[in-house]
């Protein structure tokens, strides 16, 4: 089977995440999260770390922790992201993941428009805040996080607001991409939309 490189892009918590996994065993590519290069860098600067220097220091090992699931490192996150020069010191990473062989996932906010723009199939996945909100709640508080349902929706909608606000490569669709919106979905359905979608490109090529 030829390689082939998927984009998925989208707000917090639409279902991205599931959908790239479950895409990437699908077709037996290797799937790259994003946003978990943004929350290491969060991390560290949480710890003190200035933006610049965390994302340029960054090693795949900082993506092995649990503790980059919590919303304050999401929170983060979006706010180093919004910083050119830490965007800049991801790129090179992302780049070389996308391209190698035998094909790749990547999810995030700017796969489609910035880091792939030439990705063989590009999805925007969505859902409503509300939706999104309910969902994140539902699975922080599986893993004992404590907060409330109030302050996830007022996470979500802050972190939109960021990252679609932001100059530098902000979220959103790109021409090309394939909308999918999860609100009103069960996940196995979302994740059949989606690889509908990519056979159809893959076919089409
Ligand atoms: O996908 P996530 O929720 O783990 O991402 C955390 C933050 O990282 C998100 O609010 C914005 C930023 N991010 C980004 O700017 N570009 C990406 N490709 C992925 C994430």
């Amino acid at each position: 089977m030829t390689g082939c490189t998927v984009a998925i892009d989208g707000p917090a918590a639409a279902g991205k995440g599931t959908i790239s996994k479950a895409v990437a065993r699908h077709f037996g590519f290797a799937h790259l999260d994003t946003g978990l290069l943004y929350r290491a860098v969060g991390a560290k600067v949480l710890g003190g770390a200035s933006p610049e220097a965390a994302a340029r220091a960054l090693n795949p090992d900082d993506l092995e922790n649990d503790a980059l699931r919590t919303p304050a490192v999401a929170q983060a996150a979006s706010e180093v992201a919004a910083i050119p020069a830490v965007r800049q010191a991801l790129l090179e990473f992302q780049r070389a993941f996308a391209g190698r062989d035998g094909g790749a996932v990547l999810d995030g906010r700017d796969i489609g428009t910035v880091i792939c723009p030439e990705a063989d199939a590009k999805l925007f996945v969505t859902a409503s805040a509300v939706v999104r909100a309910k969902r994140r709640f539902a699975e922080l508080s599986e893993k004992g996080i404590s907060v409330t349902y109030e302050q996830v929706l007022a996470d979500v909608e802050a972190r939109d607001a960021r990252d679609m606000g932001r100059a530098d490569a902000p979220l959103r669709p790109a021409d090309d991409a394939v909308e999918i919106d999860t609100s009103q979905m069960s996940i196995e359905d979302a994740i059949a939309a989606a690889v509908a979608v990519i056979e159809a490109k893959r076919g089409g090529v």
